[in-house]
Parts: C-alpha cells; structure tokens; sequence
C-alpha cells in the first residue's frame, strides 16, 4: 500500500515507524514530516491544511490511504473533502472533530446523553458571566470554546483572576472566535489520565490508558505545554475501570453522535479526571494524543494498518483485540529553551547515532530539520525519548539513560516523568 500521513510532529513520527513495520505497506509519504521521518518516509513540504493541494498530490501519486495526526486538518473538513474525491482516509469528518473543535458541542451532547463531566454553565455574553461568576467560590473552571492550542482553559483558585480570566475572553477576545462562547464548570479533584481508542463510529478498540504531563518543570510546576511526557500502563486504571470507561463513556459518546447524525470514524481521545472513583470527561480530542502516542504505538505488537483500514471501512468488529507487549513504555519530551512560549531554533543535536542500535529505545522526532548527516532544532518540542521496561523502574532508568545522550544547546525536559506511576504503585500496595 501507499499512504501518505499528513503532520510533522512526534506523533507523527511514531505512526510512521510503525506503519514501516506493517508488511502491508511499501511506500510512505508525508507531509511536512521532519528530520527523524526523513529517514523513513518521503517528506514533502506542503501546507498540511491546504486541502485541495493534498487531494491534488494524493491523486498524482496514487494514494491509497491517509492519515490525518493532527487538529487543525481535521477541524477545516480533510476528511469531507477526501472522502467526496473517494480517497480513503482516517479520521473524522469536520462534524465529528467538533468533538474537539468545539467545547460547547461536547459539553451540550454529554449532558443531553448522560455521560458523566463536570458540571456547567455556557455564556457568551459577559454581563451575565460575571453574574454568575460572582456567586461562586473558587476553585472552579473557565474554558474558551473553540481550539486555542492547549491555552483555553484556566483553573481559577483565585476570583479576582476569575473575572480577569473572563473579561479576556469575552470582551477583549484574546482568544478570537474561539473565546466568543465560554464554559463556566465545576472544578473536579482526581487525577488525570488519556484513554484513546479506534473506532468506526459503531464499535470501539481501545488502546491503552496513558498519562500526559502537561505542565513544563517537575511536579506539574510552570506553564501549560502541548505534553512534556508520558507513560502506558497506568496502575490505578484496571480492568474494571477500563471497562467502565469503555462502556460509560467511549462507546455512549459515539453511540450519541450517530443519534445527532454523526457517524465518527478514526481515534477517539478522552481527556479524563477520575475523580472519587469514577471516570468523568474533561475533553475530548478528534486524533491520537502528543506525547501519548509515542509510547502507546511503542508497546503495540499488532499491525495497525488493519485496524485503520476496518475503521475507515466500518469493519471495526473484525478485529478482536490489539497485541501489546508487556512492559511500561515511557516517553520523555526534550524541549527548546524559551519553549513554550518563544523556542529557539537551529541549534545541531549530537548523541542520536549512538542510540540508534539501542534495544528498547526510539527517539521520535518532532521539531527537527535534518541538514546533510547532521539534525538540528526547528520548534518548540524536539524529540520524544521513549524506552520500554519490564517495570516502572526498569523504563525510567533506560529512558533517562537515554536522554543523558543527547544534547543540544539550551535544551529542556522533565526529570520526573513516570514517578507518579510508581507514587501510585506504592499508595496501591500499601
Ligand atoms: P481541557 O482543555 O478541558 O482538557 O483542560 C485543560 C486542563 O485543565 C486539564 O488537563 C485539567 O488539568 C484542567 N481541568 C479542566 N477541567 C477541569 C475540571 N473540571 N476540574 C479540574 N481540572 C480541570
Ligand atoms: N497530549 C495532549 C494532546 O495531544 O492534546
């Protein structure tokens, strides 16, 4: 087969390292890729959310399937736009990535089918906002509506910041349209997980429970980032909660969408909080997640063309269930300095050849240009280090073994990524 992956991120560069796997593939494109999928798919350098330039090269080049990683595609209607040329493709349509595209869509479709989030208000008229917002008592939530890049939602522990947070959204429209509308909810305490699964918008495939570091520095200190790391298994998410999130959450979401006339097809993510025990939604995601994908498909033993093929046909239910190794897989996120808000570029990675031969390591690359022999920085999140391990233990010690390898000037990372899981490990056993 011939597939063209639209992205360029480390996502991106973990579906193609394991589409190169599949032997149901012998050419990949994609668009734009970077450095590291350079080295194992054709790169083009292309708008990725130039729809009709990506159907026009499809077709010159005979494409037989596309996947789309990341939001933005998604959410200006790739997938229509394929679909109605007969190209297939993965993902959802621009109705079903309202899911992600639009908060309030989300909110309004899990209250009106009962599928446990926090509870809310929406507004979008300032007056009455901060009316309401003066009746409240902090901790509570304020989110923005629409896509702002990981940057629309604000926990306020403070009032006087509730309505500053506010008045930016709704009069001086810091966000633009996607702030025009704003969510008001309760704040949920717990702790945080990402649940992905396919689906062809009649049955689901869960892949495997995951967790995200979303803030900078250690102990979730320091502003909000795309994800600085993350890790598969969770210890506190079990079968039963795994079944209940499936079954309460997952399938009841795109069982509500078919009855709202959408059929979802592609990677549904669900951004929970378990909270006292039960799985409530936060968000939802229309893709698979960055970082999380790096170590999920790292433990996959399954092919996954298949899987993408059934979704995109409506074939779900023929797969059984995916194969995954046993181990915990990590991932850590190197970042530029100045990341997130002013990253750097254009400074040479030296170290990756010796990890190269490294039994239980992948570095996928995200923003990197490779020039000659030589890669060199080009964004905000470089490179995702990911190891596996028969343990918690195990897998931390390889990836940050990794990690001491590489170096470039300025560079940024966590030192805390999986330490949680074995915080958890222990307040379990205990
Ligand atoms: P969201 O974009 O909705 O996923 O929110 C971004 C982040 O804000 C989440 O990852 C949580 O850390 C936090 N958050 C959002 N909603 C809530 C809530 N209702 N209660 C507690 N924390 C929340
Ligand atoms: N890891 C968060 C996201 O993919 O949106």
């Amino acid at each position: 087969m011939k597939i063209l992956v639209i992205g360029g991120g480390g996502r991106e560069h973990a579906l193609v390292w394991k589409l190169s796997q599949s032997k149901n593939v012998h050419t990949i494109f994609c668009i734009p890729g970077n450095g590291g999928i350079s080295e194992m798919a054709t790169c083009v350098d292309m708008n990725a959310n130039d729809t009709n330039g990506l159907i026009a090269f499809s077709k010159k080049e005979k494409i037989e399937l596309v996947i789309v990683g990341p939001e933005n595609p998604l959410a200006s209607g790739i997938v229509d736009g394929f679909e109605k040329e007969g190209i297939p493709i993965f993902g959802p349509r621009q109705k079903g990535a309202l899911i992600e595209t639009s908060k309030v869509f989300t909110k309004e479709l899990l209250d009106k089918y009962g599928i446990p989030t926090a509870p809310f208000k929406i507004f979008s008229d300032y007056d009455k906002a901060e009316k309401y917002l003066k009746g409240l008592k902090p901790p509570y939530v304020v989110k923005a509506d629409g896509l702002c890049a990981g940057k629309g939602a604000y926990v306020i522990t403070d009032q006087a910041e509730g309505e500053t947070v506010l008045k930016d959204l709704l009069v001086n429209l810091i966000h633009g349209d996607a702030g025009k509308n704003v969510i008001i909810e309760d704040f949920l305490p717990g702790v945080e997980a990402s649940y992905l699964a396919f689906t062809d918008g009649k049955s689901i495939l869960p892949m495997l429970a995951s967790q995200d570091h979303k803030a900078l520095s250690d102990d979730d200190k320091g502003p909000n980032t795309g994800g600085m790391g993350a890790y598969t298994p969770i210890p506190f998410i079990g079968k039963d909660m795994e079944e209940a999130i499936n079954q309460n959450i997952m399938l009841k979401t795109i069982q509500a969408l078919r009855s709202e006339g959408v059929v979802y097809k592609g990677v549904l993510y669900d951004g929970l909080m378990l909270s006292g025990g039960t799985p409530y939604t936060l968000e939802f995601n229309a893709r698979l997640g960055d970082p999380e994908t790096q170590p999920i498909l790292f433990k996959m033993e399954s092919d996954i063309v298949p899987i993408i093929l059934a979704c995109v046909e409506g074939k779900l239910n023929t797969i059984e269930h995916i194969k995954w190794k046993e181990d915990v897989s990590i991932c850590v996120v190197i970042a530029s300095k100045g990341y997130p808000d002013k990253p750097e570029k254009g400074k040479v990675i030296r170290g990756l050849g010796d990890l190269k031969n490294r039994k239980d390591v992948m570095v996928f690359h995200a923003g990197t240009k490779k020039v000659g022999n030589d890669f060199y920085t080009s964004g905000g999140r470089v490179l995702g280090v990911t190891a596996t391990g028969k343990t918690y233990e195990d897998a931390i010690e390889k990836v940050y073994d990794a990690v001491s390898c590489i170096e470039f000037e300025g560079m940024q990372y966590r030192k805390d990524i999986g330490a949680k899981a074995l915080k958890y490990s222990i307040e379990r056993s205990a």
